[in-house]
């Protein structure tokens, strides 16, 4: 049982023992010793944990030590490069903690630049979010080689600038490079695009993309939702990214399911 992860992840929602308990119908003195591994985890109390503490089913038992069964690689590259909208990046790499997804990030210069330019944030800071971090002219880093297995590449936001060079197949930094890695592995590359208005050159190297397999994703924000803070906006356009991966982000607001119901 680990102990430390249950507790982090209360702190994380905002919730305590009690809200646990009262879960699973019992007195906060179980779930106190559940998480203190005096006591094992019953089986049906994993989807009440999972659903108070936002994480798959999945990542409680692999927690209570319940797992049958070693959890495969999971490892997602985060490239944040210099385009508005740096916060879709930021936000990403707490999404993929809370997933339990290996985060593996690298930024260009002109994406520090914007992070300090649009928010508060330290470029050294965010990169310790990150469970590995790279700088922009590793090309020795281990994801500059297919040989290292991912689930594929993010870039959140992504240049004008970056999306040209991985069009082309000419990389030359580390940011590029993995992404041009992720497109001959047949792994799945999600390029959030962010310029407007777009000439026909920047929509001609989009077509191109797309037809060698990479998936052109915009941050568009979507309105029925009804968002209610930019954090909304920016969580939803992240779980639908998300969804390409088959990850299911807790919260997410699905049309049919919690939302447009007649
Ligand atoms: C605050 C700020 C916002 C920017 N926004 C965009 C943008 O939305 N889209 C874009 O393509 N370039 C944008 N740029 C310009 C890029 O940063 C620039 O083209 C840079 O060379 C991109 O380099 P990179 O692809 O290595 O990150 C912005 C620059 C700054 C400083």
């Amino acid at each position: 049982m680990n102990e430390n992860w249950f507790r982090e992840n209360l702190k994380r929602v905002g919730a305590t023992q009690e809200d646990l308990a009262k879960a699973i119908g019992r007195d906060r003195a179980v779930v106190s010793r559940v998480i203190r591994g005096r006591q094992a985890l019953n089986l049906e109390w994993a989807e009440p944990f999972a659903r108070v503490l936002q994480v798959p089913v999945s990542a409680v038992l692999r927690q209570a030590g319940l797992a049958l069964e070693p959890a495969p690689t999971r490892r997602i590259i985060v490239g944040i490069s210099g385009a508005t909208g740096v916060e879709y990046g930021v936000r990403l790499l707490t999404l993929l903690k809370q997933l339990e997804i290996e985060s593996h990030l690298v930024m260009s210069r002109a994406a520090e630049i914007a992070m300090t330019q649009e928010t508060d944030y330290k470029p050294r800071e965010i990169a310790t979010q990150a469970d590995k971090y790279y700088h922009i002219n590793d090309v020795a880093a281990a994801i500059a080689s297919g040989s290292f297995k991912t689930m594929g590449m993010i870039i959140a936001p992504c240049s004008i600038r970056s999306m040209s060079e991985i069009a082309s197949g000419a990389t030359s930094n580390l940011l590029t490079r993995a992404a041009d890695v992720v497109l001959k592995e047949r792994r799945r590359l999600v390029l959030m695009v962010r310029e407007s208005p777009l000439h026909g050159g920047h929509l001609r190297n989009m077509a191109r993309l797309s037809d060698l397999g990479a998936i052109i994703a915009p941050p568009m924000p979507a309105f029925y939702p009804r968002p209610k803070s930019l954090e909304e906006m920016v969580d939803h356009g992240l779980g639908r990214v998300l969804d390409l991966f088959d990850l299911e982000t807790a919260g997410l607001q699905r049309w049919g399911e919690d939302i447009g119901l007649r």
